[in-house]
C-alpha cells in the first residue's frame, strides 16, 4: 500500500468518525425547492415530503424562502390556515427551527393566501422509544434516515481499532 493510499484511508476513518458523532440531523423543508407555494396541481408536496422522513427529537428543519414567512401554529389554526396567533414567526428567508420534543409540529406560511394554496406542513417527531426498540423487541425497519449507519459506539470503536492496527502494521513493519 502506498503512503498516499494510507493517508487517504486514515483521513477517511477520521472524517467518518466525525460523521458518526453527529447525532442530530438538519432537514431542508421541501428539499431543493425550499418553502414555496406548491404548484396548483400538486398541493400536498410538503406533507408528502414530511412522510418520507423520520424526524427525531433534536433534529432541525430549515425553511428557505423569498418574500415569505414561516409560522408555527396549533392544529386548529393549521386546519383553518389561521395565522393570527402563531407561537413562532420568522421571515428572515432562512429559518432554522429545532424540533425539541416529540409529537406533531404545525407550520404554515404567514403570507395571505399561501397556506390555503398548500404552503403548510405537519412534521411528526417520533418519540425516542419509537426509534430505539429494546433488544429482542420487535424489530422495526430502520426506514430511510439518511447518512446514519446502524453502528453502536462500541462496535464502531472495535471496528476502528481493527483498521488502525492494520494500518499500523503496514506502516511500522
Ligand atoms: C403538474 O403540472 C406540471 C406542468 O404544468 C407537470 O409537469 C407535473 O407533472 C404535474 N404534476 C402532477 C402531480 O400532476
Ligand atoms: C384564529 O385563532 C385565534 C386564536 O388562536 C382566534 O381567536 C380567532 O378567532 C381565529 N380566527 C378565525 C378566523 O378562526
Amino acid at each position: 500500500m502506498t503512503t498516499t493510499k494510507l493517508l487517504l484511508l486514515i483521513f477517511t476513518i477520521f472524517s467518518s468518525l466525525h460523521y458518526f458523532s453527529v447525532s442530530s440531523f438538519e432537514y431542508q423543508v421541501g428539499g431543493n425547492k425550499g418553502w414555496v407555494v406548491p404548484p396548483a396541481n400538486d398541493t400536498r408536496i410538503y406533507n408528502y415530503w414530511a412522510s418520507e422522513n423520520r424526524f427525531q427529537v433534536g433534529d432541525t428543519v430549515r425553511f428557505r424562502y423569498k418574500k415569505d414567512s414561516v409560522m408555527e401554529v396549533t392544529e386548529e389554526e393549521y386546519k383553518k390556515c389561521n395565522s393570527s396567533h402563531p407561537s413562532f414567526f420568522s421571515n428572515t428567508g432562512n429559518t432554522v427551527y429545532k424540533l425539541d420534543h416529540s409529537g406533531p409540529f404545525y407550520f404554515v406560511s404567514g403570507v395571505s393566501g399561501h397556506c390555503e394554496k398548500g404552503q403548510k406542513i405537519i412534521i411528526k417527531v417520533m418519540a425516542p422509544e419509537e426509534d430505539y426498540p429494546l433488544h429482542g423487541g420487535g424489530k422495526k425497519s430502520a426506514g430511510s434516515r439518511p447518512a446514519v449507519l446502524p453502528l453502536g459506539g462500541s462496535e464502531l470503536a472495535a471496528c476502528l481499532q481493527l483498521v488502525l492496527s492494520y494500518v499500523a502494521s503496514r506502516v511500522f513493519y
